[in-house]
C-alpha cells in the first residue's frame, strides 16, 4: 500500500474534487420521491415474507443534549429529556404497524440503535424499548444477533454500558471525531479521553463483542501531524473497528455547519495527505482497510467479510448482514424491504400525527429497477472489495459489459491513465491511490448522477 504516498498533484485533485454520494444505498436518497406510500409499503414487506428469512431492526432516537456543529445526522438538539417519553410512545405505535406486516417468528439478526444520542434516554427507558421490541419481533436471547448501538461517551458512564450489554446488546460504537482540544473546541463537542477511555474499558469487561470508534476528518484546524496524534490515542484503546468519516460539510442543509469557518478546514490536499497518512498508520497498527472508510482487525467479521468477497454496504456503512431486510422505525429512518426503499418523516410532529392516526409514517420511497440492481452489484463490489469481475457480472446478468457500461467504461479510461484504476478485457482493479476516490470510480456506474443536483452531496475529497 506504499503507492498511497504518492502525492496528488494539484490538477489532479481540481479534477477530481467533486461532489458524490457516499452510497450507503443505490439509487440514493435522492432518488426517493413522494409517490411512494404506504401501499407500496405493504406490497415491498409481502414480497421480504415471500423471500422469507432473519430482519434487520434498526430504531432511530433523535436527542441530543448539545449540538456539534459538524454534525449531519437528523437530530433534535434538547435539554428537555421528558422530550423523550411521548417519542418512545409514538415509536411503539409504528412498530405495532410494522411488525403486523411481517411474518412472525423472522430472527433478529441485526438490531441496531442510532441517532442522535440513543443514550439521551433514561435507563428505564432503554429497558422498556428493548423489551417492546422484543413483543413485536423475534429477537435473539443467545447472544448470536449483532446487536449494536451508538453511542456518545459524554452521554453514558459505567452503568449505562452495564445495562446496555444486560438488556442484549453485544456491540457499540462511540463518537470521539478528534481529541484535539482546539478541534474540539471549534466543533463544539468537547471531549475527554478519560471519559472515552471508562466506556471502553467497561464494554471489554462485560463481554462486548465488538468496539468501533468514528473519527472525522477534514474538521477546522485538523492537519496531518495533528490527526495522527489523534490516531496514537486511539489506537491505545485498542478498538475493533475505525470509522474514519470524511467531512460532509453543507451549511446550506445543516445549519449548526454555518458555526464552522469554511478558511478553518484543511484544503483538499492536506485532507488527501491526512487520509493516505492514516491509511498508513492503521496498517501499522494492524487495521486493514474496509472499503472507503472503515478499517478493522484482521479477525473482525467485517474483515473476514471482505477476504470472503461477501462484504456489502447498507445504511450504517459496510455490513456482513446486507441480505436482511431492514425494517426500520423511528423519525427520519430509511427502510430496505422486499426491493424497495423507504424513508420515514423527519420532524417528531408529522411523526407523531401519522402514527396517531394508524398511518405508516412514511415521506418518500423507490422501488428498485433491475437495472438498479446491476448498477447496485457493480458499485457495491468497487466500493467493498476495490475490484469487479466483468466475467462474473456478465454471467449473473447476462449483459454485455462493454456494450451496457459504454459511457461507464469511457470515464473510466481517464481514471486509468491517472493510475487510480486498471482495466483489462475481465475486470477491473482500483489502484491503492484510487481507493482514496472510490467515490468517483463508483460515480461512472451511476444511472443517476449527471441528473442530479450537486448541492445535495459533500466534496468527495
Ligand atoms: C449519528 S452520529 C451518532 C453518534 C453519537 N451521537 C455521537 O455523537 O457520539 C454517527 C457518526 O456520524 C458521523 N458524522 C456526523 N456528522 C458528520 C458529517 N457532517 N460528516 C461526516 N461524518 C459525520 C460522526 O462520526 C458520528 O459519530
Ligand atoms: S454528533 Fe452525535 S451528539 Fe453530536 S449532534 Fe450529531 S448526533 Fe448529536
Amino acid at each position: 500500500m506504499s503507492q498511497i504516498a504518492i502525492p496528488f498533484d494539484a490538477d489532479l485533485i481540481r479534477r477530481y474534487d467533486t461532489s458524490g454520494p457516499r452510497y450507503t444505498s443505490y439509487p440514493t436518497a435522492v432518488q426517493f420521491h413522494d409517490g411512494f406510500g404506504q401501499d407500496d409499503y405493504r406490497e415491498a414487506a409481502a414480497r421480504s415474507n415471500a423471500t422469507g428469512g432473519p430482519l434487520s431492526l434498526y430504531v432511530h432516537i433523535p436527542f441530543c443534549d448539545t449540538v456539534c456543529y459538524y454534525c449531519a445526522c437528523n437530530k433534535v438538539v434538547t435539554k428537555d429529556r421528558a422530550k423523550a417519553r411521548p417519542y418512545l410512545d409514538d415509536v411503539y405505535r409504528e412498530m405495532a404497524l410494522q411488525a403486523a406486516l411481517f411474518d412472525d417468528g423472522r430472527p433478529v439478526d441485526q438490531l441496531h440503535w442510532g441517532g442522535g444520542t440513543p443514550t439521551f434516554l433514561s435507563h428505564d427507558e432503554m429497558r422498556e424499548l428493548m423489551g417492546k421490541t422484543g413483543e413485536h419481533f423475534a429477537l435473539k436471547t443467545d447472544d448470536s444477533g449483532e446487536y449494536s448501538i451508538e453511542i456518545d461517551p459524554r452521554e453514558a458512564d459505567a452503568a449505562t454500558i452495564r445495562l446496555l450489554r444486560e438488556i442484549g446488546f453485544n456491540r457499540i460504537s462511540l463518537g470521539v471525531q478528534d481529541f484535539d482540544a482546539k478541534v474540539q473546541k471549534a466543533v463544539n463537542r468537547i471531549q475527554s479521553f478519560d471519559e472515552t477511555k471508562e466506556v471502553v474499558d467497561t464494554a471489554r469487561e462485560e463481554g462486548f463483542h465488538g468496539v468501533s470508534i468514528d473519527l472525522i476528518y477534514g474538521l477546522p484546524f485538523q492537519t496531518r501531524d495533528r490527526f495522527m496524534q489523534t490516531l496514537d490515542r486511539v489506537i491505545e484503546l485498542d478498538p475493533d473497528r475505525l470509522s474514519i468519516f470524511n467531512y460532509a460539510h453543507l451549511p446550506q442543509r445543516f445549519k449548526p455547519q454555518r458555526r464552522i469557518a469554511g478558511d478553518d478546514l484543511p484544503s483538499p490536499a492536506e485532507k488527501l495527505d491526512i487520509l493516505g497518512s492514516t491509511i498508513g498508520y492503521l496498517q501499522q497498527a494492524g487495521y486493514v482497510l474496509i472499503g472507503m472508510d472503515h478499517f478493522a482487525k484482521p479477525d473482525d467479521p467485517l474483515a473476514i467479510a471482505q477476504a470472503e468477497g461477501t462484504l456489502q454496504r447498507n445504511f450504517q456503512g459496510y455490513s456482513t448482514h446486507a441480505e436482511c431486510d431492514m425494517v426500520a422505525m423511528g423519525a427520519s429512518s430509511i427502510s430496505q424491504v422486499g426491493g424497495a426503499f423507504s424513508q420515514n418523516v423527519k420532524e417528531l410532529d408529522r411523526y407523531h400525527e401519522a402514527v396517531a392516526a394508524g398511518r405508516l409514517p412514511i415521506e418518500k420511497g423507490v422501488v428498485i429497477t433491475e437495472e438498479d440492481v446491476l448498477r447496485r452489484h457493480v458499485i457495491t463490489e468497487l466500493i467493498c472489495h476495490f475490484r469487479l469481475s466483468i466475467h462474473d457480472v456478465e454471467q449473473r446478468f447476462e449483459i454485455d459489459f462493454a456494450s451496457h457500461f459504454a459511457d461507464a467504461l469511457d470515464e473510466l479510461a481517464d481514471m486509468a491513465r491517472d493510475e487510480l484504476v486498471t482495466i483489462t478485457p475481465d475486470s477491473i482493479e482500483v489502484q491503492p491511490r484510487g481507493r482514496l476516490l472510490i467515490r468517483n470510480v463508483c460515480m461512472a456506474f451511476d444511472e443517476y448522477h449527471g441528473s442530479l443536483d450537486g448541492q445535495r452531496f459533500s466534496k468527495v475529497i
